[in-house]
């Protein structure tokens, strides 16, 4: 595996990567974009999350950039120049692009094809309702949709989050499906996107990852950079790459969330021991954080990980590694996601507790009291609420009898649509007054900086559980709360 620094060099003219040598080209001079143009035209296959912000991003870097999809009401909000979700400055990037002309969305898959240099995969892959594995469906349509319009050389790349393998299944879907002596070819380049600052995370990444088999799509690829590289130039930063085969770059991003997740996971497993010892969590991670070999991100304990990635890849990850016939090595990430779920049940246990509520047989019973839910979202800056640790919370909240008033600054509609049975407030206020237990489960701005004196006049309750320990204890304590936060003493 090679990788360089772009501060320093300007790609080698020839680098041994793995197996296969790879010959970089100076992007305009030697090589060859199959369209004509100076630089190769991206087209992005899925314009949700993922597709949307890369499209946007890269037509912000100065590409000529379309963005295609099945979904027509989509693409038609996209054209008039509205983002379908929430994601801090993508709106005005989206719409200053789409006015210069460099940015269009399209539902017409001859036109995309007609389009591209390069086609990003960038579809969702989520868990199978069957089992723990990845549902390719997705990725299959894409492919098989575009490949049989594209009439000269082009080059497909993965993005989405995939099995390892998938590389490889996608070119002989390729092969099968291009016209005949058509020279496509394929590459894989994960993306590390975190909702809310997914804008910096495409135009400043911090590494990318080019999974490539020719010469031709590496320096294709590079290409595609050249912009992000030139960007970082500009401000003197460094953009690792890391050019490897198609097996590697797959594994790197399932490797990543695993990783994050079994952090996070460890930081929540130390909160469920410092509970009973009376030890405080979030000083336990700072502590360990100032070692460097540990480090203090990913370490912040709470109800859990959640969102449309982590969850999922980490199943995914561990079917693929049964597949592969090594299953036990990926077995401890069946104990992160266990300690995952574990804190979304706590919450409940706790609320019981401390409300002195009886525990059934079928576990706490909260029937009639009264508890609002502050947050929706998986996290802040997101209006997402895929698998979101809240959300899962309100549930067993309301299957303990508890009714719960919700509120979230951006994430209502979403939540509505996911658990309907809820009720949901219009204001902190509204969601608070009234309530026997406020349980703070999003650490939004909103919620942290709330006035707990002002709260506290309208709560019938001045109880508090903390679920992302986002809260001053001492604030909340003065104010007259009993105040729990996660693996916190009491
Ligand atoms: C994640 C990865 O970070 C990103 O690189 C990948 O591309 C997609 O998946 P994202 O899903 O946006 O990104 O969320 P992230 O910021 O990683 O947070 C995931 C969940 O973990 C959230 O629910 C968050 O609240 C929780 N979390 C995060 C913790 O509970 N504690 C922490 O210390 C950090």
């Amino acid at each position: 595996m090679w990788g360089y620094s772009q501060r320093f060099v300007d790609p080698p003219k020839r680098t041994k990567v793995s197996s296969v040598t790879i010959q970089y080209m100076t992007p305009g001079a030697t090589l060859a974009v199959p369209s004509g143009a100076a630089r190769p035209r991206l087209a992005f296959h899925g314009t949700g999350y993922l597709g949307a912000t890369y499209a946007v991003c890269f037509a912000e870097l100065g590409y000529e950039v379309l963005g295609y999809d099945v979904d027509a009401p989509k693409i038609a909000k996209l054209t008039g120049g509205n983002v379908p979700f929430h994601e801090p400055g993508l709106d005005e990037m989206l719409r200053k692009n789409v006015a210069a002309g460099r940015l269009r969305f399209t539902t017409s898959i001859e036109e995309a094809a007609a389009f591209g240099d390069i086609h990003f995969v960038c579809v969702g892959t989520p868990q199978r309702p069957d089992s723990m594995a990845a549902d390719l469906s997705h990725v299959e349509d894409v492919v098989v949709r575009l490949a049989p319009h594209l009439h000269r050389k082009a080059l497909i790349v993965g993005k989405s989050t995939v099995p390892v393998g998938t590389a490889e299944w996608v070119e002989q879907l390729v092969r099968r499906h291009a016209p005949d002596g058509s020279e496509i070819e394929v590459a894989w380049s994960p993306e590390f996107l975190q909702e809310g600052h997914a804008v910096e995370d495409v135009l400043r990444p911090n590494r990318v990852i080019f999974g490539v088999r020719s010469e031709w799509a590496g320096a294709m690829l590079y290409a595609a950079h050249k912009g992000v590289f030139d960007l970082a130039t500009t401000e003197d930063r460094e953009v690792p790459v890391v050019v490897t085969n198609f097996a590697t770059a797959e594994l790197v991003k399932v490797a990543a969330n695993a990783f994050l997740a079994t952090k996070i996971s460890f930081i929540n497993a130390m909160a469920e021991i410092c509970e009973p010892a009376g030890a405080d969590v979030t000083q336990l991670a700072r502590a360990l954080g100032y070692d460097a070999r540990i480090g203090n991100r990913f370490l912040r304990a709470g109800v859990g990980f959640g969102g449309g990635c982590l969850p999922k890849d980490i199943r995914a990850f561990q079917a693929r590694a049964q597949e592969l016939g090594v299953g036990e090595a990926l077995r401890f990430l069946h104990e992160v996601d266990l300690i995952n779920q574990r804190r979304r049940q706590w919450v409940v246990q706790l609320a019981a507790e401390l409300l002195g509520r009886p525990f059934g047989p079928a576990g706490p019973d909260l029937s009639g009291v009264k508890v609002a839910v502050l947050g929706a979202t998986f996290k802040p800056n997101s209006d997402d609420v895929r698998d979101s640790p809240a959300l899962s919370v309100v549930r067993k909240l309301s299957r303990s009898g508890a009714e719960v008033s919700v509120f979230d600054p951006e994430g209502m509609e979403n939540a509505r649509r996911e658990v309907p049975d809820a009720t949901y407030a219009r204001s902190v206020v509204e969601a608070v007054t009234g309530a026997d237990l406020v349980c703070v489960l999003t650490e939004w701005e909103e919620f942290r900086t709330a006035d707990p004196v002002v709260l506290g006049g309208l709560a019938a309750g001045k109880v508090v559980i903390d679920g992302r320990n986002c809260l001053d204890p001492v604030l909340w304590r003065r104010a007259g709360w009993e105040y729990r936060g996660m693996g916190r003493p009491a």
